[in-house]
């Protein structure tokens, strides 16, 4: 194991440790810890942790913005996979979770996890307390924006409904994908920065190049996830294959081919990488970033 790939497998695990200390009852909570638990990559919670680290904090110190960042995911997942939305069989290697507890006690799963999402950001404990800054409110308010119309709902409405147009301009495109997807990395990244307020007063700037960084992310994650969607392997990825074309989705698939998307994703890389390079702990954030270049899931 490289240093790189033990770091990243330390913060997993205190995700994961963590997040398994939310939901032990029955009935609604069952259906939120199918998916809360059922095993994704905990990208947003990582960056938010690292962020944090890289900006002076300590990891911990994010883990619950973290966990509150990954909790709204999941409830975007389970929605993002009901018919009346992409209409998904498979999510995290595992049937999705309308097809175990139906769709009514999915739709409730999904707004459940959004309501513990800001409860457990706006609970979370840390250092902060004793310098006056009250840094889970700053979190709180990140979130709620990336969360709603102006970003992760506003993108996911563009992406099904929007303006009927089937077929978008790879501008509109990068619009759509900066909401669905963008917004959520963006906000796991400055919620990071907002933790490491616990130590020193943190610069605008500091929120600016973790939005750079998180945007620059955020559309190479998604090119990568369209490319996924029809070269994937669909045990690895967990999702099943060509659910794009069967929605009728036009994806950067569509518009760029395989070869241009690798190069789209490298370019957003770069950019990614630019934001951060003058930090002086900057390292795991750009090889995070360069290995979700290849990304088989
Ligand atoms: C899936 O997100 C939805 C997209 C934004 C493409 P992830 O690829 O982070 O999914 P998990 O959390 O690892 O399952
Ligand atoms: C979804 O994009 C992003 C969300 C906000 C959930 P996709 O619809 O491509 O995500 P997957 O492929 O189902 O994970
Ligand atoms: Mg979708
Ligand atoms: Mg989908
Ligand atoms: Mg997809």
């Amino acid at each position: 194991m490289t240093d790189f790939e033990k770091e990243l497998s330390a913060a997993k695990a205190l995700v994961e440790k963590r997040l398994a200390e939310f939901f032990p009852g029955d009935g609604l909570q069952a259906a939120m810890r199918y998916s809360l638990l059922a095993g994704g990559k905990r990208i947003r919670p990582i960056l938010a942790m690292k962020f944090c680290e890289a900006a002076g904090g300590a990891m911990e110190e994010a883990l619950d913005f973290g966990c509150g960042v990954e909790m709204l995911h999941t409830y975007s997942l389970i929605h993002d996979d009901l018919p009346c939305m992409d209409n998904d069989d498979l999510r995290r290697g595992r049937p999705t979770n309308h097809k175990v507890y139906g769709e009514c006690v999915a739709t409730l799963a999904g707004d459940a996890l959004q309501a513990a999402a800001f409860q457990t950001v706006l609970s979370a404990e840390g250092p902060w307390q004793e310098k006056g800054s009250f840094a889970p409110a700053v979190a709180a308010k990140i979130l709620a924006e990336a969360a709603g119309e102006q970003g992760m709902c506003g993108g996911q409405y563009f992406d099904t409904i929007g303006d009927g147009k089937v077929l978008h301009t790879a501008e509109e495109l990068t619009v759509i994908n900066n909401k669905k997807t963008g917004a959520l990395l963006r906000a796991a990244c400055m919620m990071g920065v907002a933790a490491s307020s616990g130590h020193r007063v943190v610069e605008e700037r500091c929120f600016e190049a973790a939005r750079v960084y998180a945007t620059n992310v955020g559309l190479a994650f998604q090119i990568r996830d369209d490319m996924l969607d029809v070269v994937g392997d669909e045990a690895v990825f967990g999702k099943p294959i060509g659910s794009d074309r069967e929605e009728g989705k036009v994806t950067f698939m569509d518009l760029l081919g395989l070869e241009g998307c690798r190069t789209a994703v490298e370019e957003c890389t770069r950019r990614a990488e630019e934001a951060i390079l003058s930090w002086p702990d900057h390292d795991f954030l750009l090889t995070l970033a360069h290995s979700l270049e290849e990304r088989k899931k």
